[in-house]
């Protein structure tokens, strides 16, 4: 784990347990058996490799701050109940409603926010951040639901 990474995400971690629910994220599963806050933890330090190793200049605070936050929906979405249906396509709105109760959020963290689940949510990211986190998530969810760590190692490989 490349440590100038992790102490970014860690420390960003950090100041979000100050003010919000973030704590609340390690109460839920959200692929496999990772938590929603290994999970967006995951995607944070993954989207970082993926800026750097292609080159992507980004605002590091905002791609790290979007994608901690990409989740914070903030219900178990495993369990049945009317609002929890079309989990997949409503819950972006959820967790930037949620993100902007409890924190200050730019424009740019908003946007990569709401449109991670592009393509399946029709409306593409208008940031290169928010592309980044989209593409990190769909990597780390596949391993995550696959308990494939060696897939997410096997793409750290290939960016290191
Ligand atoms: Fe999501
Ligand atoms: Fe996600």
């Amino acid at each position: 784990m490349n440590r100038e990474y992790a102490d970014e995400v860690n420390s960003a971690i950090e100041e979000l347990k100050r003010d919000g629910r973030y704590s609340n994220l390690k109460k839920y599963i959200q692929h496999g058996n990772v938590t929603v806050f290994k999970h967006c933890r995951n995607v944070a330090y993954l989207s970082c490799i993926i800026a750097d190793k292609l080159h992507v200049r980004v605002n590091r605070k905002a791609l790290i701050k979007g994608a901690l936050l990409h989740d914070y929906f903030l219900y178990d979405w495993h369990e049945k109940n009317s609002n929890h249906t079309l989990h997949g396509f409503y819950h972006p709105r959820r967790a930037l409603i949620n993100a902007m109760q409890d924190y200050d959020i730019s424009d740019k963290e908003a946007n990569i926010i709401l449109r991670h689940m592009f393509p399946l949510t029709i409306v593409p990211p208008n940031h290169r951040e928010a592309w980044i986190v989209c593409m990190a998530d769909k990597i780390c969810a596949t391993g995550e639901t696959f308990e494939n760590i060696k897939l997410i190692s096997r793409v750290k490989f290939l960016f290191s």
